[in-house]
């Protein structure tokens, strides 16, 4: 029987729900971060409130024929202490959500980890830490049970490797590091803490199937010379390869290791985990895709990288640091194409990249089912009249799906596209000001008004339910 087409959008816990003491929630590493080291930040603390405003968020969703929700679970609204005591007050907040969604006809999509690591284990060393990797089996395993009857598509984890890079390479993340040889142990344990939940997960019958969703980066060489082609090469294996390799393929890209073992101990890799690992392949990949990388061969320097928090274009003509660049030392350089389009936050626009990178994991990944789990614009908005005219929006997304429905056209097994976002989120370092939902949030009111692309998203759903 042929499934119907997925058509939705997305949301993350940290960055929708708020209430972030609320029912016997404990800290999350954010949480700790934003109370106790970086006050003056905007926080997630309410952020837009879904955990009260769930109801009416679903209800637009149903309104805008959307027919899932790709959301996450909150790792310390479920295991609030570290004496691993389940919240049953978490636990039903999400029953609730679920059946909500259920009831409209909105298929959960939902992810195990968004990032808000609970705080007691951070304070372990978090990802540097192999413990954290089968605490988070044990937490995916009491998922599995507790909502298993009502979820079908499962994610472990949301892209570790831009995490990871945000975490121990910009160090833009809390813990606020800049160090490549734990950029290379996180990525590794949260490869590990993966491949043990799938594990758990194969010892269940009936409650669907399992993935994980990578940030994925089509890579671009500045010319057609063999030392870019090499550069290229190792950039793709890097952004791509050392998550999409081990969870499809059961093992770490061997080029890249051997290119950067002569830099990083990679001791941290134990043998005893190949096993595991291999037993870690996913039945599905989740792609996000927001933009592409542009790679010349490495000129010089130390390794760097950086983003653009500020939200201004100009802002790295005053300097350099915030520009959204990166340098591996000895292996390659991501920098900006000089005549691409770029949004105020350093993002090319480049929607020929989602075709690429889809047809190129089909290639390499033996035709593996593919959900687009988030794309979306960032963008300065304010109010009109009751709505947001995102015409920038519009145009951005229609592209996009442009190229994704001819990938699918040639051959790639496409079958959900989630937008980024439901309605506006915070947004990590960026604030509450970079807004990228269908619906406007007035985060003072928490009023939702719909956007001009909540309209228009409709429409094309209604003209693609049979693709
Ligand atoms: C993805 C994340 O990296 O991109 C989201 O999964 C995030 O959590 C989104 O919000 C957009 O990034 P940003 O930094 O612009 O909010």
């Amino acid at each position: 029987m042929k499934r119907q087409f997925l058509w939705g959008s997305a949301t993350a816990s940290y960055q929708c729900e708020g209430a972030w003491e609320e029912d016997g929630k404990g800290p999350s590493m954010w949480d700790d971060y934003f109370h106790h080291v970086n006050p003056n930040a905007v926080s997630g603390d309410v952020a837009c409130d879904f955990y009260h405003h769930y109801e009416e968020d679903l209800q637009m969703m149903q309104d805008s024929h959307q027919n899932t929700l790709r959301l996450s679970l909150s790792w310390p609204r479920i295991f609030p202490n570290e004496d691993q005591r389940v919240n049953q007050r978490g636990v039903e907040f999400y029953h609730r959500v679920l059946d909500s969604m259920i009831a409209k006809g909105i298929e959960p999509n939902v992810t195990l980890y968004h990032w808000d690591l609970p705080a007691y284990l951070q304070k372990k060393g978090g990802w540097l830490n192999r413990e954290t990797a089968f605490a988070f089996a044990q937490y995916a395993d009491f998922c599995f049970r507790e909502f298993g009857s009502k979820i079908r598509i499962w994610v472990t984890l949301n892209e570790p490797y831009y995490s990871t890079q945000c975490m121990y390479g910009s160090g833009n993340y809390p813990p606020n590091e800049k160090s490549g040889q734990k950029f290379a142990t996180a990525i590794y344990h949260y490869v590990l803490a993966s491949a043990l939940a799938v594990q758990k997960f194969r010892q269940y019958e009936n409650i669907g199937e399992i993935g994980i969703v990578a940030d994925v980066h089509p890579c671009y060489g500045v010319d057609e010379s063999e030392a870019c082609q090499r550069a290229v090469y190792l950039a793709d294996q890097l952004y791509n390869g050392c998550i999409l390799d081990p969870v499809l393929k059961g093992h770490f890209p061997q080029a890249l290791i051997e290119a950067l073992s002569t830099t990083y101990d990679f001791s941290f890799m134990r043998q005893e985990d190949e096993a595991i690992i291999k037993q870690g392949i996913v039945d599905f990949i989740g792609l996000n895709y927001y933009n592409r990388s542009y790679i010349r061969p490495y000129q010089s320097g130390p390794s760097m990288v950086a983003h653009n928090n500020a939200g201004i274009r100009d802002a790295k003509k005053e300097d350099e640091e915030v520009k959204r660049v990166m340098v591996v030392k000895d292996l390659f350089e991501k920098i900006e194409d000089p005549n691409g389009t770029f949004t105020e936050w350093d993002f090319e626009i480049y929607p020929q990249g989602i075709y690429q990178i889809c047809m190129e994991v089909t290639r390499k990944y033996g035709n593996v089912p593919i959900y687009i789990t988030e794309n979306g614009i960032g963008l300065h908005e304010t109010l009109d009249n009751g709505t947001v005219h995102d015409d920038a929006r519009i145009s951005f997304v229609e592209q996009h799906l442009h190229y994704l429905l001819q990938a699918k056209a040639d051959g790639a097994d496409i079958r959900g596209y989630y937008m980024w976002s439901t309605m506006d989120l915070y947004s990590w370092m960026n604030g509450n000001e970079k807004r990228y939902g269908l619906v406007y949030v007035d985060f003072k009111t928490q009023k939702r008004y719909p956007k001009k692309s909540f309209a228009w998203y409709r429409d094309f759903i209604d003209a693609h339910q049979d693709i």
